[in-house]
């Protein structure tokens, strides 16, 4: 019956349902509501695309349902009670009061803003808060997200306001038949009043649908006088508040089916008598796993728990400091915001802040915080394509954003794959593609059979291994590591010159020898392995390595290069004289400031791509119609500045301007800008690839 109304609602024409709302800095495709891990990952869908249970509903926080990252609807809603007349804010709940008019949204990297109007006499305020906190391990390492309502007068009178919201229990399975449990409490000092609900059969590191099955979910606000609960059928929570303005006080003890009367966790605050001074309602809501990820490091398979763990004795004691520590996440939020803002507009103007900002939450939101503070991981779910965990072409392209906000995230990353290989448990001698193929199972591949991308993975752990260590100036972590990525090195050298019939990251266009772009990543590699070798004392490798690398990149020029087309550039795979892709991996060699390739192909490459700009960038290679988000960025922020500043616009347009309905895909149509036909990527963390430019320029 909810699916219908839904439809219903949805195949109206929204400029007849809704007044005009302002966008900024973009209109996103998708916009985070809640997004602070692989299974905390909330979004309203905003673009008009009918896939994926579409179309968006242009950017408006009510009158559409939020979903998951996948597209199953988390009923998450919000109404307003003003002088007795009910409105409904967030959502789509039957019976659906009237919206209230949204007059703007705003985004930054950690906030997602919507003001309302309540009909010419409220004003709303409604931030949707997920911290970031790259070097504040405590903090980060909590999976909750905030949600802060504001309300004033705005007509100069006082009025009548009571605020409600709920969240179902779609929120603790993907398998809508699976049974909810829950209770509400009040923790130990009264301060907070929460709901906890949870799957009543708890599935250990199982999946459904891409949600989690097991934890607890926590929905809570602060314990005012005023605040009355319910937990109940759907619709009768929500009638309870709309004819009375409260709630029943009532605990529902019919523990049932997530499909079955829908079961709702609903607080209602009386506010009083409102006037133009601001009255803030805070909610949290979030995720305790105590459990993170069964991992199969050096001494086999461990549990390895969530880092929050390390710094709180209970999962209430977690919920606590992360409601009350609000204003102090709210300064540090803006403070990281305006870090974001002021870099990105510095580096590449106001188009590269639309795409920076965006970017932040999705690439943190596919990620966890796990161990403890000796022994810290982090853990990175291949959101989309697969489900992976730990995939070294999804963290390639994603590095930037951690070298950018704290080069250490990058070694925690890095360091799950090197304890796995180095412990003896992968038998190939390049390097493994993912650590799993199914988080949170970071159980490896002790067969040697995940997905081979040789010359790819290999190429990009010696690049990142040396970023990181740039950075960081952490040379010790280097000469940990160098049997292994020696290793990986003499792969590279037999392989990488001419590479066989191999995938690479991009792995949908298929295998192909002699992909001029993989090539340039394995010389990069070894390359950087000089340095490596350099930096660590072992002279003879570092002086053989740098001399192999560069006579790779003399033979590599003439492989690779269309010097006869106009204008000259390299090509798809060598000989293929009229055909192209984007040589995304150059980035390394200035990125690592190596030296190895001359500047006379970063020109090359900056004035062919200035040629082939279609509406919204510039395609992939040249049998495709599709452009890749990260890999645009990466030869945007080594090209000549006019040509960055196309790619910049053309992307920043993109996202403004794309049909495309959920969290940000990085592969889309390059003239229509909706997905690409068969392949619909969504929330995947590389487009922290969209921080390439501030990794070069930060210090
Ligand atoms: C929304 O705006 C429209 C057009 O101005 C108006 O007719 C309607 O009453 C408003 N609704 C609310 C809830 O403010
Ligand atoms: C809304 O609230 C946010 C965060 O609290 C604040 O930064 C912003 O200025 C407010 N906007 C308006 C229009 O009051
Ligand atoms: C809710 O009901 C459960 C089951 O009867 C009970 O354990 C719990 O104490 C109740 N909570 C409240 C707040 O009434
Ligand atoms: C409850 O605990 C929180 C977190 O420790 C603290 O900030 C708050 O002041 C406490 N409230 C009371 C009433 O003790
Ligand atoms: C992880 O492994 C466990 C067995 O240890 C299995 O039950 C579970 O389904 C796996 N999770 C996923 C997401 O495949
Ligand atoms: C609680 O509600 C009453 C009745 O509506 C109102 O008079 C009072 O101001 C409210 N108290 C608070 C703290 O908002
Ligand atoms: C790859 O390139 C090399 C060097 O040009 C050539 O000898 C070889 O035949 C090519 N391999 C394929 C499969 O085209
Ligand atoms: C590292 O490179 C520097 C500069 O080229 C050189 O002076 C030094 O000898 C090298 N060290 C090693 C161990 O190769
Ligand atoms: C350079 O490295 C290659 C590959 O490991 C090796 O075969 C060769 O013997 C080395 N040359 C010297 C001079 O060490
Ligand atoms: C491709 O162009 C190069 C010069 O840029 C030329 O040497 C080579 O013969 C061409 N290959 C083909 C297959 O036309």
């Amino acid at each position: 019956m909810l699916l219908q109304y839904i439809l219903l609602v949805s195949a109206t024409t929204f400029s007849h349902c809704y007044a005009a709302s302002t966008f900024s800095p973009a209109r996103p495709p998708a916009i985070p509501l809640a997004v602070k891990s692989p299974y905390v990952n909330c979004w309203q869908q905003a673009g008009s695309d009918s896939d994926n249970g579409g179309p968006g509903n242009g950017g408006y926080l009510a009158g559409q349902w939020p979903t998951f990252w996948a597209g199953q609807i988390l009923g998450w809603a919000g109404l307003i009670r003003v002088d007795g007349t009910s409105y409904t804010w967030m959502g789509a709940p039957a019976p659906f009061p009237t919206v209230v008019n949204q007059t703007s949204f705003e985004y930054t990297s950690t906030r997602s803003t919507f003001i309302m109007d309540v009909d010419g006499v409220v004003e709303m305020n409604i931030t949707f808060l997920s911290p970031l906190y790259p070097t504040d391990m405590m903090r980060q390492s909590l999976l909750f997200s905030y949600l802060d309502v504001v309300v004033s007068s705005s007509d100069g009178g006082t009025h009548d306001v009571q605020l409600y919201a709920d969240i179902t229990a779609e929120w603790v399975s993907g398998d809508r038949s699976a049974i909810a449990e829950w209770d509400y409490g009040i923790t130990p000092n009264d301060s907070i009043a929460y709901h906890q609900i949870y799957r009543q059969t708890q599935l250990l590191w199982s999946e459904n649908d891409q949600q989690t099955e097991y934890g607890n979910w926590y929905w809570a606000t602060d314990n005012v006088p005023n605040l009355t609960f319910e937990s109940g059928f759907a619709d009768d929570v929500r009638e309870a508040f709309i004819t009375s303005g409260a709630l029943g006080n009532t605990n529902d003890t019919d523990y049932r089916a997530i499909s079955d009367d829908y079961p709702t966790f609903g607080f209602a605050v009386d506010l009083g008598s409102v006037d133009s001074t601001a009255v803030s309602t805070l909610f949290t809501l979030g995720l305790t796993q105590e459990q993170a990820i069964q991992f199969d490091g050096a001494n086999g398979d461990v549990s390895v728990p969530s880092l929050w763990t390390s710094y709180f004795a209970t999962e209430l004691e977690a919920l606590t400091f992360f409601h009350t520590d609000y204003a102090n996440a709210a300064g540090l939020a803006t403070t990281f915001d305006s870090q974001v803002a002021g870099d990105a507009n510095a580096a590449g103007g106001a188009d590269y802040v639309t795409i920076t900002s965006l970017a932040a939450r999705q690439a943190f939101g596919a990620t966890q915080l796990c161990g403890t503070p000796d022994t810290p991981y982090l853990f990175l779910k291949e959101i989309s394509s697969d489900g992976n965990i730990q995939t070294v072409d999804v963290i390639f392209p994603a590095h930037p954003i951690f070298l950018y906000t704290n080069p250490t995230l990058l070694k925690l990353l890095l360091d799950p794959l090197f304890i796995n290989q180095e412990s003896g448990q992968y038998p190939n001698q390049y390097s493994m593609h993912d650590l799993g193929s199914s988080y949170p199972n970071a159980t490896g591949h002790a067969a040697g059979n995940d997905e081979a991308q040789p010359i790819e993975e290999c190429g990009n752990m010696l690049i990142m291994t040396l970023a990181y260590a740039q950075k960081a100036s952490n040379t010790a972590y280097l000469s940990q590591n160098y049997a292994l990525l020696d290793q990986w090195t003499q792969y590279l050298i037999e392989n990488a010159l001419i590479p066989g019939d191999q995938l690479d990251t991009d792995d949908f266009t298929g295998p192909l020898a002699n992909r001029t772009d993989l090539a340039l990543k394995g010389i990069i590699g070894i390359a950087a392995m000089a340095q490596i070798a350099n930096l660590t004392g072992n002279t003879d490798d570092a002086s053989n390595y740098s001399s192999i690398a560069d006579n790779y990149i003399t033979q590599w020029q003439t492989l690779g290069i269309a010097m006869d087309a106009d204008p000259p550039h390299t090509t798809l795979a060598y000989g293929m004289n009229d055909t192209y892709s984007i040589l995304y991996n150059l980035y390394g060699d200035r990125e690592l400031n190596l030296g190895l390739v001359p500047q006379t192909v970063y020109d090359m490459q900056s004035n062919f791509y200035a040629t082939i700009f279609e509406e919204y960038g510039v395609p992939l290679d040249s049998s495709a119609d599709y452009a890749d988000f990260n890999w645009q960025l990466f030869a945007a922020s080594i090209a000549a500045e006019d040509t960055t500043a196309m790619f910049i616009s053309a992307i920043a347009t993109w996202i403004n301007e794309s049909p495309t309905n959920r969290a940000l895909t990085d592969l889309y149509d390059a003239t229509s800008g909706d997905y690409p036909s068969g392949i619909e990527f969504t929330a995947r963390p590389v487009v922290g690839g969209a921080f390439s430019l501030l990794a070069l320029t930060s210090t």
